[in-house]
């Protein structure tokens, strides 16, 4: 009996010590890039480590509301990709870590704006510019004129022609509120977003969900960042980019550790190893075609290119700011959301 119980304490013990040592190789990343980039990520950085990685992509303004929804019992460790407005809300709101990682001095300077306007608490990974895309065959059969501007998507002929996403969920669909309220003003941005809520036929909830049904079809134009637009012309569908005649807004797509992570070493790892060039080069594999934010890392030859592009000087400190974001969201909701169709 006695023996019989030292064994049992034995195992028990072993057994212990075999859950805490695999606790502490794995990662919860949660991810707001596109989804097969994600499951690419994190399979590879599996490869390089051998810890585990517990992946989930969700758009990044889901991303950020579970975030804080978790901050008394955290449950991610990495928030890898999306827009950086969000991550520049939950810097400020302290639902993340600040860390300095010693890859940042292989970095372009737009990838570290970002990290030190926010007091470390996140960095740049990726850059594209917002656009829209439309299916070339749809829009000849239905007669339709090439578009070419943003103001030319509230003309009535375009009516249920129009998807994009919803800007709660989705930022991409928060870079175009906060783009169209840089160009046009606050005053005309609403204008213009009541005059295209008018032509939507539907708010998706992820941003590039539009122009992937552009692709097959079902929507004629797709409001997205212009790489995703040319994922889909990559892949063989019928699909036109365009950079909107008067002018852009674009993303600084984000990384951030999570305030509190159960895995903070392994959110190090994970952090230092996809600012590397290698690990940004795996985008290439997967058609994602941003401006990668390590300065040795590879930009694909059908990546948007950025210097022909009119972008405006968008104001992230403004925009990723908690009110800010807040308030343009609320005011998107009461006056445009709620409009007839
Ligand atoms: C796509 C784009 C990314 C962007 C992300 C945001 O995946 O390729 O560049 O950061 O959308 O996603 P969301 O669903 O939040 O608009």
């Amino acid at each position: 009996m006695k023996r019989l119980s030292t064994l049992a304490l034995t195992s028990i013990v072993a057994l212990t010590a075999g859950v805490s040592a695999a606790q502490a190789d794995k990662l919860t990343l949660y991810c707001s890039a596109q989804e097969d980039w994600c499951q690419l990520m994190a399979r590879s950085f599996e490869d390089a480590t051998g810890i585990d990685v517990d992946m989930t992509r969700k758009s990044s303004g889901e991303t950020f509301a579970q975030i804080k929804a978790e901050s008394t019992n955290p449950r991610g460790d990495v928030w890898w990709g999306g827009t950086g407005d969000p991550h520049l809300q939950a810097a400020e709101e302290n639902l993340t870590a600040a860390y300095v990682s010693p890859m940042r001095a292989e970095l372009h300077d737009w990838a570290i704006s970002q990290a030190t306007s926010a007091g470390d608490k996140t960095i740049g990974i990726y850059s594209g510019a917002l656009g829209y895309g439309y299916n070339t065959e749809l829009l000849a059969g239905n007669n339709l004129p090439e578009p070419s501007c943003w103001m030319d998507l509230t003309k009535p002929e375009y009516k249920g022609h129009v998807q994009m996403a919803n800007p709660n969920s989705s930022g991409t669909a928060y870079t175009t509120l906060a783009s169209m309220v840089q160009i046009f003003g606050e005053d005309e941005g609403f204008e213009f977003m009541k005059g295209l809520h008018a032509n939507i036929n539907q708010y998706t909830k992820s941003g590039s969900a539009p122009i992937k049904a552009a692709g097959r079809g079902e929507t004629t134009i797709g409001i997205v960042f212009m790489h995703d637009a040319v994922a889909q012309a990559v892949a063989g569908f019928p699909v036109k980019v365009v950079a909107p005649c008067e002018g852009t807004g674009y993303e600084i797509g984000s990384m951030s550790i999570i305030e509190g992570a159960r895995n903070m070493d392994e959110a190090k790892q994970f952090y230092d190893w996809a600012l590397s060039a290698d690990a940004q080069n795996l985008a290439l594999q997967v058609n994602a075609f941003q401006v990668p934010s390590n300065v040795g890392a590879e930009t694909s030859p059908s990546a948007p290119d950025m210097s022909t592009i009119k972008l405006i000087d968008y104001d992230f400190k403004t925009y990723g700011s908690s009110d800010e974001r807040k308030r343009l969201l609320q005011k998107w909701d009461e006056d445009v959301s709620t409009l007839p169709q």
